[in-house]
């Protein structure tokens, strides 16, 4: 249904686009409108020695209604460069741990000029990556203890293994009157198996991007802020959540939601074993294998599967919603696509229940631990990424790919 699904969507696409004008703006439009306002804008003059800053636009969204539910959702206008340089001018800002989130966010706060000092493992993968980034040894750069000394906000951006591991020579170092800062509530929400029990006179808060470090760092860099949840574990100065929106900002967030330590935790890990990876890629496999026991080649079942999915209908979805994809394809697609999908509802849900259950209980996280801190977890993600490359979908898949316009 490729050829024809796609020429409907653009056609209804670019309809849409024309009446979405005359309709009143709706808190989605809104997003996207500051986002591409954002995005037109020229840089500010204002300059680090790596990349002009992005201007910072301003928008007035406080309290959003997502379909019927109010939800507090602070925005990056009232914490502009000036007032974050003044608000964080007596603190230094100690980033423990330079992989994906590190450098997204330890870049963003070093070009929004805060002072920020990062601490890795001495001539560990971090420490060389670091360097290559402009940390300088002695300087801005340190093992992780001292860098954790000198800090006043702690940023526990270590992997989530690592946190727990490391815990009992981190704890003693956050004193009072720091402040320890997570993007992700796994450690301090699972604390019996984690073992990260958090000094009990210090603000402990959360700003979790939802994207890889990657990803905060390249929109960022567009001037643009990534979507973020903020959260409070712990108050004891009276001003946690007022730090947790500035710093939020200052590490690149375009919008903050409001949740809390536990459920931005459970969200997370059910999300990336549901349909964000685990379930997505369950549903390719049993589609793919029907297929091909039909008779069908590999190319046509991962056509079929994958490429058509992520090439054509998901970004659609994405931009839309799936009421307007319904809409944009043939009747004929449109009415076993609605009789078929609460069949796939009714199935899977049990699954999310249990998946649900797991991750609340604590089990996904044991699991994860166990497994992330052997010696050897590297070599055994190897054996399995290697098991996954070898499947015949992602072999043909590779083929598929090839063959793509942009390719050639
Ligand atoms: N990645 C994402 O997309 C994402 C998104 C949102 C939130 N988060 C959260 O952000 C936090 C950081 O995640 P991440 O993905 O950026 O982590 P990561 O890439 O896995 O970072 C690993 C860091 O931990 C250090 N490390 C690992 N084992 C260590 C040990 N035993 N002792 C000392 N240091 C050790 C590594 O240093 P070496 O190089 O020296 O090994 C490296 O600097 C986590 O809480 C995660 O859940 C991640």
């Amino acid at each position: 249904m490729a050829s024809k699904t796609v020429t409907r969507a653009l056609r209804s696409s670019s309809r849409q686009a024309m009446t979405a004008v005359k309709r009143p703006i709706t808190q989605r439009s809104l997003t996207t409108a500051a986002l591409l306002t954002a995005a037109s804008r020229p840089a500010v003059a204002r300059s680090t020695a790596r990349i002009a800053v992005p201007a910072i636009q301003s928008r007035g969204l406080k309290t959003i209604d997502f379909a019927g539910v109010k939800e507090d959702v602070y925005e990056r206008s009232d914490w502009p460069r000036e007032k974050l340089l003044e608000y964080f001018k007596n603190d230094t800002l100690a980033l423990i741990g330079y992989g994906s989130q590190g450098h997204g966010q330890g870049l963003n706060l070093r070009d929004n000029g805060l002072n920020v000092i990062v601490g890795v493992r001495k001539n560990g993968a971090s420490w060389k990556e670091a360097i290559e980034d402009g940390w300088v040894p002695g300087k801005n750069l340190f093992e992780i203890d001292e860098a954790i000394n000198k800090g006043t906000i702690v940023m526990n951006l270590l992997s989530d293994a690592a946190q727990s591991e490391t815990w009992p020579s981190i704890k003693p170092l956050i004193t009072k009157g720091k402040t320890l800062y997570f993007s992700h509530g796994f450690s301090p929400v699972f604390k019996d198996l984690t073992k990260v029990e958090v000094p009990t006179d210090v603000d402990v808060i959360l700003v979790a991007p939802k994207g890889s470090g990657r990803t905060v760092r390249s929109l960022f860099k567009e001037g643009r802020g990534i979507n973020s949840s903020i959260a409070i574990f712990q108050d004891v100065t009276g001003k946690a959540e007022e730090k947790a929106v500035a710093l939020g900002v200052a590490v690149g967030s375009g919008y903050l939601y409001k949740t809390t330590f536990e459920k931005e935790v459970y969200s997370d890990l059910y999300g990336e074993r549901g349909c964000l990876m685990g379930g997505i890629h369950g549903m390719f496999l049993a589609q793919y294998e029907v297929l091909r026991e039909n008779g069908h080649s590999p190319s046509e079942a991962f056509n079929e599967t994958v490429e058509e999915a992520t090439q054509s209908l998901y970004p659609l979805i994405g931009k839309n919603g799936m009421d307007w994809m319904y809409e944009a394809c043939s009747t004929t697609a449109r009415r076993g696509a609605i009789d078929w999908s609460s069949k796939f509802k009714d199935s899977l849900k049990p699954v999310f229940e249990e998946l649900y259950d797991s991750v609340k209980t604590g089990k996904e996280t044991q699991r994860s631990l166990e497994f992330n801190s052997q010696k050897d977890y590297r070599a055994k993600y190897e054996q399995e990424m290697q098991e996954i490359r070898d499947l015949e979908i992602w072999r043909a898949g590779k083929a598929v790919r090839s063959l793509r316009p942009e390719n050639n």
